[in-house]
């Protein structure tokens, strides 16, 4: 696991896009797992300017995002395919048959339906050939994806009822606690973990318990994200505020 420690949440940007700019130079068909939340806004920011200005081609790219909260249709202003859509695809020229936002439109008591869903999703993924690089943000508490502490490190696309403190953490995109959903669909542990490489992005000090419990701390269920450490290419770009209570540190990047 390759720890950057970055000045700044704008040096993170830089040094993520620059890596998923690489990997479509090198081969454009490339899949991309794709995450939302603020962490990697600066980062898609940067990928729009690189095809704007530098003729980043993502034609042939395929993408597939982690996760959707459940009951909020694709055009609503919080569901993760609205995110997509305005912080990245409108302004790049991936092909809309090549773009896979899991559905938020399902009925939590259809447990057939779901599995159908989520069965077709993980086939998906396997049909594109596997994710090449799949992007991560981290929960305060340790999530990845909508895999809240307790998931299990083995698992699969599925229904996850989000915590409190997730909920919490996310009220600030809507109107009030009511409204954040109560569940989501999300690519499991386990499908994040056949990614050929993953990049982890945090920034600032709301992240730094988290980041220090995924690369110093046991691994465990409780912190979902501390599994990175059993992958053979996971790179964290983090800021020096999310580093901070880092304890193996030295000038510049820790390996
Ligand atoms: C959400 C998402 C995660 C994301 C996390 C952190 O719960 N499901 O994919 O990584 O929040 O979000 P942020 O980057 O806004 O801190």
């Amino acid at each position: 696991m390759l720890v950057i420690v970055t000045e700044n949440y704008d040096e993170l940007s830089k040094i993520a896009a620059k890596k998923v700019a690489e990997l479509v130079r090198k081969k454009p068909t490339a899949v991309l797992g794709l995450a939302t939340g603020s962490s990697p806004i600066g980062l898609y920011k940067e990928l729009i300017r690189m095809h704007k200005n530098e003729g980043l081609d993502f034609s042939k790219v395929t993408t597939f995002n982690l996760d959707e909260y459940i009951g909020l249709t694709p055009d609503h202003p919080e569901s993760y395919n609205y995110f997509m859509r305005k912080n990245l695809f409108d302004e790049l020229n991936v092909d809309e048959r090549f773009i896979n936002v899991p559905q938020g439109m399902l009925d939590v008591k259809n447990i057939p339906a779901i599995e159908e869903f989520c069965t077709w999703y993980e086939d998906e993924i396997k049909k594109a050939g596997g994710i090449d690089l799949q992007v991560l943000g981290i929960g305060v508490n340790g999530h990845i994806a909508f895999n809240e502490p307790g998931s299990s490190l083995g698992s699969r696309t599925r229904v996850k009822t989000l915590t409190e403190e997730t909920r919490k953490a996310n009220v600030r995109f809507f109107n009030s606690e009511e409204e954040v959903p109560k569940y989501a669909v999300s690519m499991g542990v386990g499908t994040i973990m056949e990614a050929k490489e993953l990049l982890l992005l945090a920034n600032g000090k709301g992240k730094a318990k988290a980041i220090k419990a995924t690369v110093e701390g046991p691994i465990t269920a409780m912190v979902p994200a501390t599994i990175v450490q059993m992958h053979s290419k996971a790179t964290l770009i983090v800021d020096k505020e999310a580093a901070s209570e880092l304890t193996r540190k030295y000038e510049g990047w820790i390996v």
